[in-house]
């Protein structure tokens, strides 16, 4: 078992890590949260996760004291939208929630913002717990304490601060994850790596998604280790006034990429993977990237397999890069690339730059796309 540390206000709180954890989540739950005052435990799941893991995790709480409840939402980040925490908000006070109750995020990226969020504001605030069961989630959207929706006009631009009580990672779930998640979840890992975990980078520089699927303790090596390095960053800046915004490497043009098309084209990481590749390829124009770098980069990102194809407009992208809230007064910031390791925040990419970085991610079509 690994526990990795997030050092946060107003608490700081642990994520657990290990094969089958699911089946003790109720008893680690109860440590933080005991079950005599938190009784009611609300778990929000999507379809696909309460049929296949459901009974597991409602078995695990009620033997730990809990009173389980499962209410489902819709699956898909089309979903990631307010209306979705007024419908759970109503289920739950139908269901008797009260202040002492307890909201479990039981699903992926986008189950986990929304649960938090509703957390956040059900009755001004109550606890709240994360499970995630893609790895997208469990290597970087359940750590940190980010919640949001979006808005027509952009991702995530609805959101609160919302620490968890504990994130319980149980990498055995995502056997029944569809191997196009998977790797959309690498690509968080991957940018973990160039982040500040070069030994993570370069086991993905030499293992493919099956030898790390099938391989139960690199698996959790890897989990641990993207963790590791988001809990470092969020603890020294929880806010994100400065060093937090190196997460948003490959989020720039990734956002953008995915607001295009409407949030159908591109599954999350998979847009971020084309956002590296661009940040990268800007870092070599500008030449803040040392050498070599930009293509170990795409290498590591195209050896993940099939990604769908970037057909935007440059122009679009730019103007929805401008409207994103990473933009501060009118100043894009870039997170780019120096070495693997070492990313740095650049605020005068010219427009000329971000354009033809488009445009050439857009050129990369080869096998490694998916048929469209
Ligand atoms: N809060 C943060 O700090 C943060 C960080 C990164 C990403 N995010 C957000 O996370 C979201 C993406 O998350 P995601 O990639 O997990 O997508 P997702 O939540 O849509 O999950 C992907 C799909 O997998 C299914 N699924 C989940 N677990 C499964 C399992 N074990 N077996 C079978 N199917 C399963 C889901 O139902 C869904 O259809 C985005 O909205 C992104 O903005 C948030
Ligand atoms: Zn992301």
């Amino acid at each position: 078992m690994i526990r990795v540390r997030i050092k946060v206000e107003p608490h700081a709180y642990e994520a657990v890590i290990r094969h089958g954890l699911l089946g003790a989540a109720g008893e680690q739950i109860a440590e933080v949260l005991p079950a005599a005052k938190h009784r009611r435990a609300f778990v929000i799941t999507v379809a696909s996760v309460k049929r296949r893991w459901g009974a597991k995790l409602v078995k695990s709480l009620s033997a730990a004291g809990f009173r389980p409840a499962l209410i489902e939402m819709p699956e898909g980040e089309r979903h990631k939208r307010l209306a979705t925490i007024e419908t759970l908000a109503g289920k739950l006070i139908a269901a008797g929630a009260d202040r002492d109750s307890i909201v479990i995020a039981f699903g992926g990226g986008v189950a986990g913002d929304v649960t938090g969020m509703l957390a956040s504001i059900f009755m001004r605030g109550i606890e709240f717990v994360q499970i995630p069961t893609t790895l997208l989630a469990q290597v970087d959207a359940s750590i940190g304490g980010k919640t949001g929706v979006n808005l027509r006009g952009g991702k995530n631009l609805l959101g609160t601060f919302q620490q968890p009580r504990i994130v319980l990672i149980d990498p055995a779930v995502l056997a029944t994850l569809p191997e196009r998640e998977f790797r959309a979840g690498l690509f968080e890992s991957l940018k973990a790596g160039v982040i500040g975990k070069p030994q993570l980078f370069e086991k993905f520089e030499q293992l493919s998604p099956k030898q790390l699927r099938s391989d139960a303790e690199l698996l959790e090596w890897v989990i641990a280790e993207s963790v590791r390095l988001k809990a470092d960053i969020v603890a020294r800046d929880e806010r994100e006034d400065g060093l937090r915004r190196v997460l948003n490497f490959g989020h720039t043009i990734g956002h953008a990429l995915e607001a295009d098309t409407n949030y159908r084209h591109f599954l999350h990481g998979e847009a971020v993977a084309w956002g590296m590749v661009a940040a990268a390829k800007i870092a070599k124009q500008v030449g803040c990237a040392e050498k070599h770098v930009v293509a170990r980069i795409e290498q590591a990102v195209l050896r993940f397999g099939p990604l769908p194809v970037v057909k935007s407009d440059g122009k679009n992208i730019l103007k929805l890069i401008q409207g994103d809230k990473k933009t501060r007064n009118g100043v894009v910031h870039f997170v780019l690339p120096k070495k693997i390791g070492r990313v740095n925040i650049v605020n005068d990419v010219p427009a000329q730059v971000i354009l033809r970085a488009v445009r050439e991610i857009g050129q990369i079509k080869s096998n490694s796309c998916l048929p469209q």
